[in-house]
């Protein structure tokens, strides 16, 4: 989706934000204040200023996105400058700082600005990974056509279910009735690993079911042989006859069943991956808020004891 913002216009942003950077540096090596230096010297003012205003823009970014939403170059050209204005922060704010840190609201401030902008770094590397890893596990398929083909499974599993047997045919409407993919958003994340999931009880019954089928088959095939005991024989056959129809049936379904785990493991997958990079903004934006509130208290604070 973000592919191109990296490059966007030939690095523009990357180039902004190293030139701020390095007048900021080229600044402060420059600065020789009488006291130590600190937020409060005039280039300690100039420089937190800066930061604050690039913190207060970056944190608008989300309401810029959206009214953008049309045309995904604006996006890209956004999502470029948060980057890479946001990395600039580091330098801007640290020098601001003057290095003078302590337990106090301003270096909370200056705490989850940290925590932000590595989080920042975290969905850059999901956005970098997730594309890739969702083709891939989608095997050329989108979401819609996964649910249709586990619907089409989930008809062909009940249907040969129904010609074997009516205990085969509950245990695959017990699988087939559980939500499989629409799950909760920690079921999503975990890809509904938690919990028992009916299709592996499916399975087993089935394995156990087969196993038995088969028994009674060659059961009924070592029948003895006596002309005595012809009738006995032919009837036998018949059964085995049966039963052996049966196991094919259930072979079939068996695999209708296997193909449908890996199908529904693959879809869980495809939310997985996605619910990670909701769960990401979940964490991003609110420190970005929590960061606003404890730079209004900090710009305020050292406006009153000024
Ligand atoms: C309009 C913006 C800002 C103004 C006017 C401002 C003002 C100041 C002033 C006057 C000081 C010196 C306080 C003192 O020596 O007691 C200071 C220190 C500091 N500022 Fe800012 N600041 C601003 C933005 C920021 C930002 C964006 C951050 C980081 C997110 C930040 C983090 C700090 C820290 C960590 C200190 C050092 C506190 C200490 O000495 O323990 N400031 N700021
Ligand atoms: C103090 C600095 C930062 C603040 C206050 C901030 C805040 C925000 C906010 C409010 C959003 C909007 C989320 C939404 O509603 O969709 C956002 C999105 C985002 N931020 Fe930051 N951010 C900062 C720094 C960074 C940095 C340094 C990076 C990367 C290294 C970064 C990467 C991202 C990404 C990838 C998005 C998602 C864009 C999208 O959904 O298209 N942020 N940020």
């Amino acid at each position: 989706m973000h592919e191109s913002f990296f490059r966007y216009q030939n690095f523009f942003w990357l180039k902004v934000a190293i030139a701020l950077s390095a007048v900021s540096i080229a600044l402060y090596a420059w600065h020789t204040p009488s006291v130590v230096a600190n937020g409060g010297t005039w280039l300690g003012y100039t420089l937190g200023t800066v930061a604050a205003v690039l913190i207060v823009w970056l944190a608008w970014f989300g309401a810029r996105k959206r009214d953008y939403s049309s045309s995904s170059s604006k996006i890209s050209g956004w999502l470029s400058a948060h980057v890479y204005l946001g990395l600039a922060l580091i330098v801007v704010a640290t020098l601001h700082t003057g290095f003078q840190f302590g337990w106090n609201v301003h270096t909370l401030a200056y705490g989850l600005m940290i925590v932000v902008i590595v989080s920042g770094m975290y969905g850059i590397y999901l956005y970098a990974m997730l594309p890739g890893r969702l083709a891939s596990n989608r095997q050329g398929m989108t979401r819609e056509q996964m649910l249709d083909e586990i619907r089409d499974l989930d008809e062909t599993a009940l249907g040969l279910a129904d010609q074997i047997d009516s205990r085969v045919h509950e245990v695959i409407l017990r699988s087939v009735e559980k939500p499989g993919v629409m799950l909760s958003f920690w079921q999503q994340l975990t890809a509904g690993k938690l919990g028992k999931d009916p299709l592996d009880s499916a399975e087993r019954f089935l394995r156990g079911y087969q196993n038995d089928l088969v028994d009674a088959t060659l059961f009924l095939d070592a029948q003895p042989q006596s002309g005595a005991q012809a009738t006995m024989m032919y009837i036998s056959n018949v059964m085995a006859g049966m039963e052996a129809e049966k196991v094919d049936k259930l072979r079939a379904l068996m695999e209708t069943v296997g193909r449908k785990k890996s199908l529904l493991k693959r879809t869980r997958r495809d939310v997985q991956l996605k619910a990670l990079l909701q769960l990401w903004l979940f964490f991003h934006v609110p420190v970005s808020m929590a960061l606003l509130a404890a730079l209004l208290i900090h710009i305020i604070s050292v406006f009153l004891y000024w």
